[in-house]
């Protein structure tokens, strides 16, 4: 594992990561990283991102509930999935990956702004996160199919006024796997 100062090597070399060892993160650290990650661009630079970090008693409720989301998730999977990968989705969404931090992320809904841009400022500032924390040498991976139980985390948090758009998982990591390739045909000189 290496964490270069080239940040084309960087944005390369960063992977989703669904198993963590058990080093705590310094809080120090974390904020270092939000602090730095909310220096993304936002429409008309509302900033209209809003992150949750949960450690100790939310995490767990968080995690209790990730764990049992599966149910609901497991048969949307089970004919799509080669068996190997289904145990293994499983298995990180009953210990979200031994995860010792989750982020999850909101966006405020703000009256006058298009819906596309909202959402899209809050994941340019995700996309800062997962770098910076890459850089620091710490793992993460995003979670989408969590918005579904967004009713059961608004009230975890009292976020009802807020729209959750994603989980991160971030922990230190002993094992990165192998990079997906990249798909042809998505880049259109015209
Ligand atoms: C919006 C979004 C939602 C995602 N949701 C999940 C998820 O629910 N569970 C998961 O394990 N990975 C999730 N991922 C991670 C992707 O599976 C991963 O980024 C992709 O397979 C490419 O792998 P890489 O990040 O290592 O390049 C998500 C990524 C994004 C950007």
């Amino acid at each position: 594992m290496h964490f270069s100062d080239d940040i084309y090597e960087l944005i390369k070399t960063r992977r989703s990561i669904r198993r963590f060892n058990d080093k705590d993160v310094p809080d120090e650290l974390l904020d270092k990283i939000l602090q730095t990650a909310i220096w993304a661009p936002s429409g008309k630079n509302y900033q209209n991102w809003q992150f949750y970090i949960l450690k100790n008693e939310k995490l767990t409720k968080f995690k209790k509930l990730y764990g049992k989301f599966w149910k609901y998730v497991k048969p949307t999977l089970e004919n799509k999935l080669h068996p190997k990968i289904l145990k293994l989705t499983e298995n990180f969404f009953q210990t979200t990956g031994n995860a010792p931090v989750v982020i999850l992320v909101f966006s405020k809904k703000l009256e006058g702004e298009e819906y596309i841009t909202t959402i899209g400022s809050v994941f340019l500032a995700v996309q800062n996160l997962l770098l910076l924390a890459y850089k620091e040498g710490l793992g993460t991976c995003v979670l989408g199919r969590v918005t579904e139980m967004a009713d059961q985390v608004q009230k975890l948090l009292d976020t009802e006024n807020l729209e959750f758009l994603c989980g991160i998982a971030l922990g230190y990591y002993d094992k990165e796997p192998p990079a997906p390739p990249r798909k042809e045909g998505r880049i259109h000189w015209v």
